[in-house]
């Protein structure tokens, strides 16, 4: 090395040691932790991400070709994490409005200044029921030993589901580590909620600061302007001809953060129900499924609401002395025909069941049954692994520990197959149904 070379070498190292580089940090404002969700209708799609630096700008730009011709904007809000460091994020959102129903379009997001996500796509909801509705539905994934993870993602970009039900408990949990388990989570499920509406629920997982992280990152059908309002607990959308209520059961056990919200939600769920089961809209939408964390029914042995025979019963009947907001009885009356659930991280397959009793239909379990059918799927795998399954109950069908998810199809009005997909047997289909239904609606004991 000559002289001159060596001081030159020596300088370089001056500057850039004393440059107060982290390599921890992100590159400044670029977007991130990027997911699709539904609107009320056909015509809109909301997409939301985050900046861990401020950026005032929330842009899409977009379009049936990859030129993206349209550019939508949106507005940016700032979440402050409740843990020590009090970090912040910005979470932008923007509505895309007047879609084309069934149209693929392509998309990326961020800002003129700082940048751009990969690019995107998606296809926009269908406005008709004339084709085989597709999804995916689990719960209690995390961002460690998220075992479903892999597959999800194959088959969702290759196409093979219209949206995803996850059914609470994400990350464990977002708010960990100073909110980073969050973004961690969110990043890793950008490869699936990028392509196809991530449609949630709320699970004890993320009730750390009042729900906040999952209340300040999830974007769901709100009749509102503003999304990420109160809908992100409970909200319902219309897709094909199945009508789908996400809602919160945590309300009923996290009750110090209020219990105005168990109230208000009862009351929103009763004139959800109510509206679905209008004539018209029943006859547009014949299905009636709901999502929610914590089951009615189950049968694992290390979960005391389980082991008791009544199931989590503030869920079922109501809360304790006042016997008020209770969920079974309001679900049959409004014919309610699919119930899922998590937080037991295994697969557990319901006969038709109301009040602790077994309804079959009369040419077969599943064929017209005289009672609303529950699935618990929380076994997209976590951290705390599985939870092992006790004697079977009157009303189970089906029990299974192995990590996996459910697909449902639902093909028309009356024909309705569900199964899961066990991650332990590489993919293996281990149980299946065909629900099917001539006629939709309350169930024959309260005639
Ligand atoms: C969907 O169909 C309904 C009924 O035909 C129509 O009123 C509505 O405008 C359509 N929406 C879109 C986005 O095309
Ligand atoms: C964002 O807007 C605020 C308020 O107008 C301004 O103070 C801030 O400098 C802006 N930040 C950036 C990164 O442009
Ligand atoms: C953004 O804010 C403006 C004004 O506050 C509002 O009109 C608009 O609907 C908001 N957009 C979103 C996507 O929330
Ligand atoms: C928790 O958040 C809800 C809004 O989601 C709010 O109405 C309630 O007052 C909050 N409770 C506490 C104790 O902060
Ligand atoms: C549930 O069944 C019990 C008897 O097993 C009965 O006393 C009770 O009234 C039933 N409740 C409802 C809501 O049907
Ligand atoms: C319901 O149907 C299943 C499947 O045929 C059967 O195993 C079960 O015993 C039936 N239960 C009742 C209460 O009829
Ligand atoms: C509904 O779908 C099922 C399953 O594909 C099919 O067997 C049945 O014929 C369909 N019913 C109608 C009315 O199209
Ligand atoms: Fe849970």
């Amino acid at each position: 090395m000559t002289l001159i070379n060596g001081i030159l070498l020596c300088f370089f190292f001056i500057i850039v040691s004393s440059k107060p580089i982290s390599f921890n940090d992100p590159i400044f404002g670029q977007p991130e932790q990027i997911h699709i969700s539904y609107g009320l209708d056909p015509s809109l799609m909301i997409v939301t991400w985050v900046t861990l630096n401020e950026v005032n700008d929330s842009i899409v730009e977009y379009g049936e070709d990859d030129m993206l011709s349209q550019r939508a904007t949106g507005n940016v809000s700032i979440f402050q994490d409740d843990g020590t460091e009090k970090r912040r994020e910005y979470i932008h959102r923007v509505v895309l409005r007047d879609l084309r129903p069934g149209q693929r379009y392509f998309y990326h997001c961020g800002s003129d200044v700082y940048g751009w996500s990969p690019l995107f796509w998606f296809t926009a909801m269908r406005n008709d029921s004339n084709f085989v509705l597709r999804t995916a539905v689990y719960g209690d994934m995390g961002k460690d030993n998220a075992q479903s993870m892999t597959r999800l993602q194959e088959e969702t970009q290759l196409g093979h589901f219209d949206f995803i039900l996850h059914v609470g408990d994400m990350a464990y949990n977002m708010d960990s580590d100073n909110a980073r388990y969050g973004d961690e989570f969110m990043n890793a499920i950008e490869s699936i909620a990028a392509y196809i509406p991530y449609m949630t629920c709320v699970g004890n997982h993320e009730s750390n600061y009042n729900f906040s992280q999952y209340f300040a990152k999830f974007s769901m059908p709100s009749s509102k302007n503003t999304y990420g309002d109160d809908a992100n607990f409970f909200y319902s959308f219309n897709v094909g001809p199945a009508h789908i209520i996400g809602f919160s059961t945590e309300f009923y056990y996290y009750t110090q953060y209020g219990f105005d919200q168990i109230a208000n939600q009862y009351e929103w769920l009763e004139q959800d129900l109510k509206k679905a089961n209008e004539p018209e809209n029943r006859a547009r939408q014949p299905w009636i499924i709901t999502m929610a964390h914590k089951p009615m029914y189950c049968s694992n042995n290390d979960d005391d609401e389980c082991l008791n025979t009544d199931g989590y019963i503030y869920i079922r009947t109501g809360l304790p002395y006042i016997q008020a907001y209770g969920l079974e009885k309001l679900f049959a009356q409004y014919g309610v025909d699919l119930e899922f659930w998590a937080h037991e991280h295994s697969y557990e397959r319901l006969w038709p069941v109301y009040n602790s009793t077994v309804y079959n239909g009369t040419s077969g379990a599943y064929i017209d049954p005289d009672a609303p059918v529950h699935i618990i799927t929380g076994s997209a795998g976590c951290d705390e692994r599985h939870d092992p399954f006790g004697v079977p109950r009157p009303w189970t069908a089906y029990q299974n520990t192995d990590y996996g998810y459910t697909r449902m199809n639902v093909y028309n009005a009356s024909h309705l197959y569900l199964e899961q997909v066990s991650d332990d047997q590489g993919g293996k289909v281990v149980d299946n149904m065909w629900l099917i239904k001539s006629k939709h609606g309350s169930y024959s004991y309260f005639k």
